[in-house]
């Protein structure tokens, strides 16, 4: 694969740089304060970098789904105020690309000195990859830098549009360090991979699943979508499901069946509560349509924990239960417990929203090799797809 040009080894002193991050934080239910600023943190280096070699930095981010409308529930300015708190420096509001205070403001930038951007999708040329926003964007840059590792799996007008007009375009240091992080995990080791997939929904990881089945020993599953691979295997074809007729499509490929393990034991409820009674039994037992499974445990998760003490490799995307419910979070946390502890005797990386969080809220996130900050970009990633926004800057598109 072709190598990805790194931001170290830009030419930025005295010049100005577009930087795109993935800002994208999350806010407090109903209010404008920030919820969890891990996506701010994970972006200082490579503003760090540009402000001690004299670069003049224009950063930009998207912020929710506005769908190209101005919407005062999320602007940047929440973001531009904790950036400027954790940098200690004063971080300049410039106004919608292509205003006159952009302009002004870009203007006006000396060495050193950082200004940001107004919410790119407030643009429907942002989503669209419009080449006359592409065109507004590359006008503020003599260098672009793309570190949103985040957005990257997005073909916007930021992620690709840009370095497709401005010749020098950098990886920047997340960007690059995500890369290097998942390429060193979807790489073959001796001894055993494990991978570990769970969530709500088969749909969301059928890719996922048949990816990692070919590329792991194991493939461990849990969360609500193991409903669907239980009742593809008891049901009648005509009586399936959405979900269980794709849960059957993977169950049915002999060479993936020897792959994909069941939890053997999980806690069945027949109501999504945080205090629905459960019962603890075998999982086939949640057959009836109105069973669901909120989590994994006893058998399964000993046997889960069994696996990942003996793996040199694990990948983990989705909880194993609704682990924000501590009724429901036993058999997650035993899996991020477990993971955390294998310490240098294993890589291990997680990556996905919900997988960060469990992490986050069991204190374990500093605890693996990796912690990927995307959501939707580290499933692409490890669906082995490539990300369109950084085969750009490969040459690659
Ligand atoms: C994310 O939160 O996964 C990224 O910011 C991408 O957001 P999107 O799914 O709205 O493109």
């Amino acid at each position: 694969m072709a190598m990805l040009p790194n931001v170290r080894d830009a030419n930025v002193g005295g010049r100005r740089v577009l930087l795109r991050s993935e800002l994208n934080a999350t806010f407090k239910p109903g209010t404008n304060d920030i919820a969890d600023d891990s996506r701010i943190r994970a972006s200082l280096p490579t503003l760090e970098l540009l402000r001690e070699r004299g670069a003049k930095t224009v950063v930009c981010t998207h912020i929710g789904r506005p769908s190209g409308k101005w919407d005062s529930g999320l602007t940047v300015e929440p973001v531009r105020e904790r950036m400027a708190e954790l940098l200690r420096c004063e971080v300049t509001y410039a106004g919608q690309a292509g205003s006159e205070q952009c302009a002004d403001v870009v203007g006006s930038l000396e060495p050193g000195e950082i200004a940001i951007l107004e919410n790119l999708r407030f643009d429907a040329g942002e989503e669209g990859n419009a080449p006359e926003f592409a065109r507004i964007l590359s006008d503020l840059a003599d260098v672009c830098v793309n570190d949103a590792f985040g957005a990257s799996h997005r073909a916007h007008a930021s992620i690709v549009g840009v370095p497709k007009l401005v010749s020098e375009h950098y990886a920047g240091l997340l960007l690059a360090a995500e890369d290097d992080a998942l390429t060193e995990a979807l790489k073959p080791v001796s001894g055993v991979s494990v991978a570990v997939v769970g969530g709500a929904k088969v749909a969301d990881k059928l890719a996922l699943i048949r990816s990692l089945a070919g590329q792991f020993d194991w493939v461990l599953t849990g969360g609500g979508m193991v409903k669907a691979f239980v009742d593809a295997k008891a049901r009648r074809v005509a009586d399936l499901s959405e979900e269980a007729q794709l849960a059957k499509t993977l169950w049915d490929d002999a060479e993936l069946r020897r792959k994909i393990v069941l939890p053997a034991h999980g806690k069945i409820t027949s109501e999504f509560s945080p205090d629905a009674e459960y019962h603890g039994i075998p999982i086939e037992f949640a057959r009836p349509a109105n069973r669901l499974i909120l989590d994994i445990d006893g058998a399964a998760i000993l046997e889960y924990t069994h696996l990942l003490k003996n793996a040199s490799k694990i990948v983990w995307n989705g909880p194993m239960g609704v682990f924000e419910w501590p009724r429901f979070s036993e058999g997650t946390r035993a899996v991020a417990e477990t993971i955390a502890s294998r310490g240098d005797s294993a890589i291990t990386l997680a990556g996905g929203g919900s997988t960060a969080e469990a992490l986050q809220l069991f204190g374990l996130k500093d605890r693996l090799t990796h912690v990927s900050t995307g959501g939707g970009a580290t499933l692409e990633y490890l669906e082995g797809k490539t990300l369109p926004g950084i085969a750009v800057l490969t040459g690659e598109c």
